[in-house]
């Protein structure tokens, strides 16, 4: 029977599209690289997540087929050395879609609305009655929105604009005349999104091109009424420029699910009111993350039995 090193509890769907078909070894507790390396010794397949980092050494192994992650961003694998060693790589595109769109609208509400900085408020006692000064936000409705990466999730994140009558433009490699047609989205530049727009939201996937795609010159053009949001990859926003735009008001909130040195966030960031901080909970819904742990189990399955993954990362592997 082939065997699977499965790097951390996954949800009970997954596990049950694997019993079936391989010997599973689930690890109770993340592993480190060296601890991975140990684990997979012998298995021909790993199913583990975007904090396991895989590299060259991990797809080193001699009886490794499939690395297939639970997640649908790749940063944490090393492409290269799985290409070169012709191991396939999969990945869970489109199951959690929806989820991410909802968390990022989460967060552009709350930071607009500055809903956890009034819950503090009222949990520490200091709501005395209703006040015509209090906690005033900034509003959502027939704004500007940018998407800065317009793929299946910065798109779901527009079409949800709709529903607050927002004029969306997006920033992506190339123009996608259906979301156009459906949103009256627009493409545009990083510099006009940064310079015009009341909601920038982040959804590139984290490559050398991304990073610190919202740097301080970035933060610099934008409006101080301006909102940033980032359910992406941390490093994708330069989180000290983004401490130092907001102390000074240069952009009037952030709302971010991810962080550069994950599980780590700025200290900076820890001390302010005006952004709102979340421990990368995007895709957190039962039904998500029960579709996730399926996904990649059904890629396991399909290698393991000779047939082509459901969503191969390298198609050419
Ligand atoms: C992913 O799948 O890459 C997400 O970050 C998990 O929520």
């Amino acid at each position: 029977m082939n065997r699977v090193l499965v790097t951390r509890p996954i949800p009970e769907a997954g596990l049950a599209v694997l019993f079936p078909a391989a010997a599973v070894e689930i690890s109770p507790r993340p592993l480190s690289q060296e601890e991975v390396l140990a684990k997979a010794e012998g298995c021909e397949a790993i199913l583990c997540q975007l904090t396991d980092r895989i590299g060259a050494a991990v797809f080193d192994l001699p009886l490794l087929r499939v690395v297939a992650t639970m997640s649908v961003g790749t940063d944490h694998l090393d492409l290269a050395a799985a290409r070169a060693r012709g191991i396939a790589v999969t990945n869970t595109p489109g199951c959690l879609t929806e989820a991410t769109a909802e968390l990022a609208w989460a967060l552009i509400l709350a930071t607009a609305r500055r809903l956890p900085e009034a819950e503090r408020f009222l949990r520490a006692g200091r709501f005395r009655g209703w006040d015509p000064l209090l906690m005033q936000g900034q509003a959502v409705t027939g704004k500007r929105l940018g998407i800065l990466g317009a793929g299946r999730i910065g798109q779901e994140v527009g079409r949800m604009a709709r529903g607050f009558r927002m004029e969306v433009l997006y920033a992506a490699r190339g123009a996608k005349p259906e979301f156009e047609r459906e949103c009256g989205a627009r493409l545009a530049g990083a510099d006009e999104i940064a310079r015009t727009c009341d909601v920038v939201t982040v959804h590139t996937p984290l490559t050398p091109e991304t990073r610190h795609l919202v740097d301080a010159a970035f933060l610099a053009k934008m409006k101080p009424t301006a909102i940033l949001v980032n359910t992406s990859r941390g490093p994708v926003v330069d989180e000290a420029a983004l401490v130092d735009a907001l102390r000074q008001k240069r952009v009037f909130a952030a709302g971010l699910d991810v962080f550069e040195e994950e599980p780590a966030v700025h200290p900076g960031l820890l001390e302010l009111e005006n952004v709102v901080l979340l421990p990368h909970i995007a895709s957190a819904t039962f039904e998500t993350r029960n579709r996730m742990a399926a996904m990649a189990a059904e890629n396991v399955v399909a290698v393991l039995a000779g047939r082509p993954p459901i969503s191969p990362v390298l198609p050419s592997v």
